[in-house]
């Protein structure tokens, strides 16, 4: 079985600013030590977009720095609160496609994970979150496709390509998704799609293919499925995902860091007949 850690939403501000009272540089510390620490056999970590909240270069730094000494190989993705040319700027080393976008390929074992860039600028204006995934975009993914007839294969966006049923998310998911779904449904290898930016945990079916989101490591949507505010936000725990690949099946956990006691058996009761 294979094993990769997923960490989605991170919205790093400067070190003195917070988000509702929490601060998103010790809460992504927090994961990645707890996913370092409990999963060491992990052998990727994929950071889902919105890295930074402002799309600031100073944000971009403080990231920078935090994952300085993390062991495994990590891939970048971006979403509606990043700036490209930020990023690039404090990330040149990152490849991007020939178009300049963020899109990459992971090979692990027989699955083979494609990160797409669903960040719809520039321009960048104030109030705009809706993801995009242009022509040029699509077309990187397509030529990519045609490349692996023999894998199975994962999408990876920041933006849903699907409602998830809060109204004001719904309004800001992925916006031209009908033309992803037209490509996805001509590869039958195309078997799972992983997103953020609802900051919830969610999973279900659409189009044919299962999908997962994962929380952020800072705030999170509260249960709401009236209000058409895309910016509700509660405290309630964080969390990191941690995918399995196996010969049979593509596994989605999501570990509530903050409250989830250490995966020790020492350290956990047993409760006698608890199954
Ligand atoms: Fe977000
Ligand atoms: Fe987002």
């Amino acid at each position: 079985m294979r094993k990769i850690l997923v960490i989605s939403d991170i919205h790093i501000r400067s070190i003195e600013k917070s988000i509702i009272g929490l601060s998103p540089l010790k809460q992504f510390k927090n994961a990645l030590s707890h996913g370092q620490k409990n999963h060491p056999d992990a052998e990727h970590l994929i950071l889902m977009g919105d890295i930074a909240h402002s799309g600031h270069i100073k944000e971009y730094e403080l990231i920078k720095r935090a994952i300085n000494n993390y062991q495994i190989p990590i891939t970048f993705m971006l979403g509606n609160h990043d700036n490209r040319e930020n990023f690039v700027k404090i990330f040149p080393e990152i490849p991007l496609t020939k178009e300049g976008h963020l899109q990459t390929v992971i090979n692990l074992g027989n699955d083979v994970l494609i990160c797409l860039d669903t960040l719809n600028s520039p321009p960048y204006l104030e109030g705009k979150h809706e993801g995009k995934l242009c022509t040029k975009r699509l077309e990187w993914l397509e030529q990519e496709l045609n490349k692996i007839r023999n894998k199975r294969i994962s999408i990876f966006t920041h933006h849903p390509p699907h409602n998830v049923g809060f109204p004001g998310m719904d309004k800001i998911k992925l916006s031209n998704s009908n033309d992803l779904f037209e490509i996805i449904k001509k590869y039958v290898n195309i078997k799972h799609i992983f997103s953020g930016h609802v900051h919830r945990t969610i999973s279900g079916h659409t189009n044919n293919i299962g999908f997962s989101i994962f929380k952020s490591t800072c705030h999170q949507m509260p249960m709401n499925l009236i209000s058409a505010d895309s910016s509700l936000s509660v405290k309630e725990p964080a969390a990191y995902g941690i995918i399995l690949f196996d010969d049979q099946s593509i596994i989605a956990h999501t570990e509530d860091y903050e409250i989830a006691r250490q995966a020790i058996a020492s350290s956990i009761d047993a409760m006698p007949d608890k199954l």
